[in-house]
């Protein structure tokens, strides 16, 4: 069976004080030990997260750049993060293929330099609403992940994250028959393309206005191995997401 995977996506929310009540919040709750943790702060908080957070829940960045070191302005490398105790990073994030206009094929250098650098990846795919009422779902999905297929074979530190983008902070989730759907058709694809045993262990969490509300519904959905949470990780909630399972 696959391990229940939970992260917490604060984007570019926070400051020392609230990231801090967080961490003392996650630090005295009782989490399920079954479920792996994983929270992503900002990239300026992420040592204090790490410094301050109790063992057993790991930290994420969310974003990394595909070159070992050098000049480039403003960017993080994998070893910076390895140093730091970081052991994930996000990748392709839909605020970060919409906003800042990375493609496919940029998300995949970057997670293949992640991966050869020894931290988890979270990677993240997801259709806009236009999409999806074109039947394209799955289509644009895959074609986002077999970017990442044709770099990277080994996915056993990959965990997908499906982000429809129309749920992302509208309050408005899929319902757990769509995200079913496509979480049975992503672990079809990866089947094809990367083997029987990648397809079973691979952990495809949801992602888009998760909530202490719609957790547990989604939960016992057969292909659904966790959720990548966005607001409601700020919130003390969250640890009741996490619990989603218990
Ligand atoms: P919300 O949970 O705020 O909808 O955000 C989801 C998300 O984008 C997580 O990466």
């Amino acid at each position: 069976p696959r391990q229940f995977f939970v992260g917490g996506n604060f984007k570019m929310n926070g400051d020392i004080s609230s990231i801090k009540s967080i961490v003392t919040h996650l630090n005295d709750a009782k989490t399920d030990s079954n479920t792996e943790v994983v929270i992503a702060p900002p990239a300026l908080y992420l040592l204090l997260t790490r410094e301050h957070l109790r063992s057993g829940i790991e930290v994420a960045a969310q974003n990394v750049f595909d070159k070992p070191n050098g000049a480039f302005t403003g960017e993080i490398s994998v070893a910076q993060l390895k140093d730091s105790n970081i052991t994930w990073t996000l990748l392709g994030h839909s605020e970060r293929r919409v906003v800042l206009q990375e493609t496919d094929e940029f998300v995949a250098r970057k997670t293949k330099t992640a991966i050869d650098g020894g931290i988890g990846v979270i990677l993240c795919c997801g259709e806009t609403l236009e999409q999806r009422e074109a039947d394209k779902t799955i289509e644009v999905v895959t074609s986002q992940l077999s970017a990442v297929a044709k770099t990277v074979q080994d996915w056993s530190k990959i965990v997908v994250a499906y982000e429809p983008i129309w749920a992302i902070g509208t309050g408005k989730v899929a319902s757990t028959q769509q995200a079913q759907e496509v979480h049975k058709a992503i672990r079809e694809w990866i089947g094809k393309e990367l083997g029987e045993e990648a397809a079973k262990k691979t952990r495809v969490i949801y992602g888009g206005s998760v909530s202490e509300k719609n957790c547990k519904e989604l939960a016992k959905e057969e292909d659904i191995d966790g959720f990548l949470v966005g607001g409601a990780s700020l919130k003390p909630a969250f640890v009741d997401i996490i619990n989603a399972k218990a």
